[in-house]
Order: C-alpha cells, then structure tokens, then sequence
C-alpha cells in the first residue's frame, strides 16, 4: 500500500517522539511491504521562529494533499507572548479546521502492568478503565469569537461558545457508532443547568439516538462527568462531549490510567483523512532530554494504520509490540516502578520495534 504522510515534529519532546513513531512506521512498512512516503512539515513555535508564520501556507497546504498528519506537539513557554492568532497552538487548531477534522477519538484504557503508576487506588482500578472519549474538535468555544474591549476603563474579554445543530447531529452519531459496536451505552457530557449550547446539545443527541434504539444514551453534567472519572471509572463506556469539555476529561481520563504518555488519538474528518496525535503537550520542561514517553505517539501510529488506512492486523501488531514491551518491564520515567528497566525515549522505541517482527 502506497500511503503519504505529513509529519509534523513541532515543538518540545514532539521532536523525540516523532522520531520513534518515524522508526517504528519505517519498519512496519518493510515487513508488511508498504510504500509510506514522509513530508516532514513545520508548524508550532519552530515555524514561529524559522518563518514568523505558527503555520506557514506550504505546511497547510501538504497536511491537506496526505492521506494523514502524524503530530507530535505544539507549544511552549517561549512563544508565550506571541500574539493570540500566531500562537504555536494555533497552528493545530487551524490544521484541524481546515482539514475538517470534527471527530477526535480519544480512548483511555488502563494497562494492567501500569496500575501503579495511576493515582487510583486498587480497589477502583480492580474494575478496570476501558473507555473512548468522541470530543467535538471544530466548533464551540476553540473557534467562537474571542474579544478583549476596554469598557468603562477596564478590560472585558469574551469567548463564544458556538453549536450549530449540524455540528453536534454530525459527531453525535460517530460516538453513537463507536458505542453500537462496543457495549452500546452512550454517555453524553454537557453543561446542560447553564448552558444554552448544551441544551441544544441534549436535544440534538436524543434525537440522533432515536436512529439507533439498541444503543442506550444518558446525560451527565461536566462537573459530575469529571467526579464520576475519579471516583468510579468503569462505569464509562463512550462518553459524547464538546471540545472544551473533551479537552478536560481526555487530560483527566488518561491520569488514571497511569500516565498521559500512554494515550493515543485520532482527529478524523468525513473522508479517511484523518491527524493523530498523542493527547499530551509538548513538555518543555523535559524536551531535549530523551526521557519522554513515545508509546502515545506510536500508539497513534496504530489508530492511523487502523482507521485511515484500513491496516488492521499492522494496527494490532503495534498494540501488541507495546503490550509486550510494557510486560518485559521496561518503563520510561514517567511511568517508572521500582521492579522496572528504565529506558530512554529511544530505547523505549527500538524495544517496541524488536518485539514488532
Ligand atoms: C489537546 C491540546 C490542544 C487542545 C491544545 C494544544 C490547543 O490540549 O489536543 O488536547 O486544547 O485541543
Ligand atoms: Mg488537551
């Protein structure tokens, strides 16, 4: 199969782990005979700092014309300053505008061998975490307007948070599929006591789920949502959400799991285009050091093989290499225990690779 992909590097350990996921997609495509072909493009603070531009045209215009982006992350302290609309981060919203990436799949799932490193104690964790958070990933509050005004002397600033009917009946129905072929119950997260577009949300979502009667959806607010995640994580199944709100839980969902550096997504659009992308940030504090986890990432190289490219058994070989390399008990830092081989970000990668063939 003859795949193009635009590789984003950005910022911070995105560099690092890109560089893993790179590795480990080069071997995959020898053994299984594939043509991947890489366009490395820049975007974040380094195409702050080589262009003046967080996103230059040319880097746009390549994620659009792949088959998929492969992101590692944007952002950080340096470019803290940079005007709102060429923030680093800005250069990942935009890609996912453009390219109509609506649906963002993120799945949070507690490995057994990882328990220890999750902040929950045993006794909730015994009930396992296996869940997928379907966030809205181009409306709402990311892409309202924001406004800062001097009024009566003072600062006002304001943010919409925006839904068309269309925006939600559209990603409703992706998390209605996703959960019609696991246990088929759907929790819908809004803020539906305060606000008007959750109460849209809540209207639209009962309609969507009257085309789908086998599947059972319920309502939670985003205040419990975030409660319930701590408190009683197995009773998660698909939870529906809007982008802030996913921005929040997706953080949270993957703590409890034991590490933010484990878990993966995918940002689909309605072709098989999609960008995928580890949920952590750039991690400046440790960039530069070899110390950052890569498994997120190359976990995402999985959901690309999967659902962009329909390579499932590929897809399945990487999930299991993981597995496998997490059983061996080789760990990087930030899920270290004390029975267990520390390895650098690299290493992590060349183990996953090893244990691919
Ligand atoms: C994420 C990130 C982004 C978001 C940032 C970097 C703009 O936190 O993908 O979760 O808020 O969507
Ligand atoms: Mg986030």
């Amino acid at each position: 199969m003859k795949k193009n992909i635009a590789v984003v590097r950005g910022d911070g350990i995105g560099v690092e782990i890109i560089e893993e996921a790179l590795k480990l997609l080069k071997t995959v495509a020898k053994i299984y005979k594939h043509d991947f072909s890489f366009n490395e493009v820049l975007a974040g603070g380094c195409a702050i700092d080589k262009t003046g531009q967080c996103l230059p045209d040319e880097s746009l215009r390549i994620c659009k014309e792949s088959d998929s982006v492969l992101l590692g992350a944007v952002g950080g302290f340096k470019w803290d300053n940079e005007v709102s609309t060429n923030r680093p981060e800005q250069a990942l919203l935009r890609i996912r505008k453009e390219l109509g990436l609506f649906a963002n799949i993120r799945p949070a799932f507690l490995f057994p061998m990882l328990k220890n490193a999750s902040p929950l104690k045993a006794e909730i964790l015994e009930q396992g975490i296996d869940l997928i958070i379907v966030r809205e990933l181009t409306g709402g509050v990311y892409f309202g307007e924001h406004k800062t005004k001097k009024i009566e002397n003072e600062l006002v600033a304001s943010d919409d948070m925006t839904y068309k009917e269309s925006e939600i009946r559209r990603i409703a129905k992706v998390a209605f599929d996703i959960a019609k072929n696991r246990k088929k119950e759907l929790i819908s997260v809004d803020k539906a006591n305060v606000l008007d577009s959750s109460r849209l949300w809540r209207k639209i979502s009962e309609e969507v789920a009257k085309e789908y009667k086998d599947v059972k959806l319920s309502h939670m607010y985003v205040d419990n949502a975030a409660m319930q995640l701590c408190a009683r994580p197995s009773q998660f199944d698909v939870i529906l959400t809007e982008n802030m709100f996913g921005d929040i839980l997706s953080d949270e969902a993957s703590i409890i799991t034991g590490s933010i550096g484990v878990i993966p997504s995918a940002s689909l659009n309605e072709t098989k285009q999609g960008l995928y992308e580890p949920i952590h940030g750039s991690a400046p504090d440790i960039a530069g050091q070899n110390k950052a986890n890569p498994i997120a990432t190359i976990l995402s190289v999985a959901m690309m093989l999967r659902l962009s490219f329909e390579l499932e058994k590929e897809a399945k070989a990487i999930e299991d290499a993981v597995q496998k390399t997490l059983n061996q008990g080789f760990r990087t830092a930030d899920i270290m225990d004390k029975d267990s081989t520390l390895l650098t970000c690299s290493q992590m990668g060349d183990e996953i690779i090893k244990n691919l063939s």
